[in-house]
């Protein structure tokens, strides 16, 4: 089955096809970072504006690295959830209107589920159940994969997302959206156990977590080395961040893997790109003995082939949307 998929959430506008949610036939990814760089963050405004510039040349694009003709598709796929709204309207009703048109399935996707999916394309050998790290711009989240379309939180964050703690330490640190990357490449010189950085800790919920706490002692640090006239090892702070960000994640990861007997495990999202982060889930998975899948650098962040795997298995569940019953608009995943 031969899917088309959307995928404009947030600042890429996506469009890639995808054969039997494990094959990806193509995939186009036209990125707004440089836009919303000036900015110093997505302005969601902008964000729909460029999305309705770019998403038939996207689309096309992606039917042509194909070699499709879009009659050729056997369903339509599209982000429906979560996302910012006006950017999901571009390609939700775009992605509905080609179905409609084509009197094929329109397939609505939620974005976390494509997230996970993202690994199926990595791993043809990947099958539910498996336990699963959600780290991205929007949403962190330790998810037990029942099925391809079952899921149970088992924790998550109680404020901010990892992703945009990266974001808001990159904008304090001055090195612009979006933080995750450059940090990351900071941290790779620091030492990071040059700052103190506070822990999070959720009274009766531990696979819980927290990290306004953690932005905020940053921000505190860096204003109170400013007014003091001192300078702060920025090598230093980003890789004492990213410890703690580990320190965060991972520990509640073993500790849900101790709780489920998970013997797969899969860390998904664009902050799963995190090369501190990564190399500490392969340390885990060494000590819990598990299967550790961490999707391709270029799989993490947004993409919509990881729209159209999920879709897929969506489609094999009956999940249809045609009139767009906004499935998932109060879904959690
Ligand atoms: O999954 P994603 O592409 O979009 C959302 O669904 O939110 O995630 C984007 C987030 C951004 O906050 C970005 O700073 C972060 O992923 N990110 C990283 C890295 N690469 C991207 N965070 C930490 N380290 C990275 N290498
Ligand atoms: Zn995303």
């Amino acid at each position: 089955m031969k899917i088309l998929a959307i995928e404009s959430s947030c600042d890429e506008t996506a469009a890639a096809v995808t054969e039997d949610g494990r094959k990806i036939l193509s995939s186009v990814v036209d990125t707004q970072i440089a836009t919303h760089a000036l900015y110093g963050g997505v302005v969601p405004e902008i964000a729909s504006r460029r999305h309705m510039e770019a998403v038939v040349r996207v689309t096309e694009q992606a039917l042509k690295d194909a070699e499709m003709d879009k009659h050729d598709v056997d369903a339509v796929a599209a982000t429906c959830a979560p996302g910012l709204i006006g950017a999901l309207l571009v390609g939700a009703n775009f992605g509905k209107s080609l179905a409609f048109a084509m009197n094929k399935p329109f397939i609505p996707v939620h974005h976390i589920r494509g997230h996970i999916a993202a690994t199926y394309l990595a791993y043809p050998e990947l099958k539910p159940p498996f336990l699963t790290l959600i780290a991205s711009g929007g949403h962190s989240e330790i998810v037990m994969v029942k099925s391809y379309t079952e899921f149970e939180i088992l924790g998550g964050t109680r404020d901010d997302a990892a992703g945009e703690a990266f974001d808001k330490v990159a904008r304090v640190l001055g090195v612009g959206y979006p933080g995750g990357p450059k940090i990351d490449k900071l941290a790779q010189d620091g030492d990071p156990k040059m700052y103190k950085l506070p822990d999070s800790h959720i009274k009766d919920a531990p696979l819980d977590f927290s990290f306004s706490g953690l932005k905020t002692a940053v921000i505190n640090l860096a204003h109170n080395a400013e007014q003091k006239g001192e300078t702060i090892d920025r090598n230093g702070l980003a890789a004492s961040f990213c410890a703690a960000v580990v320190h965060t994640l991972v520990p509640r990861l073993e500790m849900a893997v101790k709780q489920t007997h998970a013997r797969r495990v899969v860390c998904a999202g664009g902050v799963a790109a995190n090369s501190f982060l990564r190399a500490a889930l392969q340390d885990m998975a060494k000590r819990e003995h598990v299967q550790l899948f961490m999707p391709p650098l270029h799989l993490c962040g947004d993409n919509a082939a990881m729209i159209g795997s999920q879709a897929y298995y969506e489609y094999q569940a009956g999940t249809r949307g045609k009139t767009l019953q906004n499935a998932y608009a109060t879904a959690d995943i």
